[in-house]
């Protein structure tokens, strides 16, 4: 008995002594990574050594893709080649769509997106083969079924037929045109485009370690991403975008914004697509959802959603010195592309996807299990006490 006790003493003391929390793991350098950079001081995003100021407009999401995946941006014969696999694959399977039918009317876009990826492994005739060959067959698969998922969920919930991706049409394209029923013009189709592509990949942001995390117990590319969705969902990571168009639906003029947002920040309250743990200037990614979120605002006689925007941006700044982030603009961005803003999230998933794969095959290419440590805060010696005498 006493010897128990000295040893928990002796760990007590240890534990006091040697261990610093570093809470969040911030600044914690847990992976090495050629897939993206992202510089916080200068408020720069490289993609594979790439600024995304110079692909922005001038890339298409699956181009974005490539580049992730293999390393370069494809040329043209690859590019089509890439296309047409990724277009052809954006079936599911018969048993799938009945699931998605089968989803509580209320649930969650994210929760059923969640779901539906986890069970397609059960389909996936390559889930347990982890050799590179089966990961890249199964990351095409994947990432071209996630839009049709989103698509046939909100298709089924507004009882219209789901629909076949048209094989004209682009990656991205096809995504809108499957879940609006509509073609898009030139430039809801750039719109998307560029939308998805800032969205694919962002250093070792909260979703993409819990992909991480997961591949490297050498589980499957489905486990790794359902543990990557579920991650993004939560409000502080992807779920923010849906808060800012819950925030904007709030505000009915322009000159409400002042006294709203203080209100916000009188109470402690966070202001949702604002602020970020690495960047400390602007998120290169706002300056391009801005410029497509005026326009497309404008378009879509939405204007006074753009305009309530830009005054929230103004008085955050001024109040606490912070910035719009990726979700803040890309809310406004896909309402007026006529997204509901319970799938906003889910069209963040389908273009993340692109990073948590190439993040999970470099996982897989150079392994170790991660398995941080934790500092015990718990009692330590207690004296047991059988059941009968509790
Ligand atoms: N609204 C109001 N204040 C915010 C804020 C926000 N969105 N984001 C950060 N701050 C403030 C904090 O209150 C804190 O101020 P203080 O020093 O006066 O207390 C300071 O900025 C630092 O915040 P901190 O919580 O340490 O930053 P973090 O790195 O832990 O948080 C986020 C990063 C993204 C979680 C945070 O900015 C946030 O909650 N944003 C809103 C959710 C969001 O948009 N998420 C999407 C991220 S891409």
């Amino acid at each position: 008995m006493s010897t128990v006790k000295n040893t928990s003493e002796k760990t007590e003391k240890m534990e006091k002594k040697e261990k610093t929390v570093v809470r969040g793991l911030e600044d914690i350098v847990a992976a090495e990574t050629g897939v993206s950079y992202v510089d916080g001081v200068n408020g720069a995003l490289y993609y594979a050594g790439y600024n995304v100021h110079d692909l922005a407009g001038r890339t298409s999401y699956e181009e974005t893709i490539h580049l992730l995946w293999y390393g370069e941006l494809p040329n043209r014969i690859e590019l089509a080649d890439f296309r047409s696999r990724l277009v052809s694959e954006m079936r599911l399977p018969s048993q799938v769509i009945r699931m998605i039918e089968l989803a509580p009317p209320n649930s969650h876009p994210m929760a059923v997106l969640r779901s539906i990826v986890s069970a397609l492994g059960m389909f996936d005739p390559d889930v347990e083969n982890n050799t590179l060959e089966a990961n890249q067959r199964k990351a095409v698969r994947l990432t071209a079924q996630i839009p049709t998922i989103i698509a046939d969920l909100h298709r089924v919930r507004t009882h219209q037929p789901v629909l076949s991706p048209d094989p004209h049409l682009g990656f991205a394209p096809n995504f809108l045109y499957m879940f609006r029923g509509s073609l898009p013009d030139q430039e809801e189709t750039e719109a998307i485009d560029l939308c998805m592509m800032l969205h694919a990949d962002h250093g070792l942001n909260a979703s993409t370690f819990a992909a991480r995390v997961t591949a490297s117990t050498k589980s499957d590319m489905h486990a790794a991403i359902t543990s990557a969705i579920a991650t993004l969902k939560g409000p502080l990571h992807g779920g923010a975008n849906q808060r800012v168009m819950e925030m904007l639906n709030r505000i009915d003029d322009v000159d409400e914004v002042k006294a709203y947002i203080e209100g916000m920040l009188d109470e402690k309250k966070r202001i949702m697509g604002f602020g970020h743990r690495v960047y400390k200037t602007e998120d290169p990614r706002a300056k391009h959802l801005r410029n497509i979120s005026e326009s497309l605002c404008h378009r879509a006689n939405q204007g006074h959603l753009y305009e309530i925007s830009h005054r929230i941006e103004q008085v955050v700044r001024k109040a606490k010195g912070i910035y719009p982030n990726v979700d803040f603009y890309s809310a406004t961005v896909q309402h007026a592309l006529g997204i509901p803003k319970e799938y906003f999230t889910t069209v963040f998933a389908a273009s993340r996807i692109s990073g948590w794969i190439a993040h999970i095959l470099e996982q897989y290419a150079d392994n170790r299990l991660i398995r941080p440590t934790s500092k015990y805060t718990g009692q330590y010696g207690r004296t047991f006490v059988p059941i009968e005498k509790r």
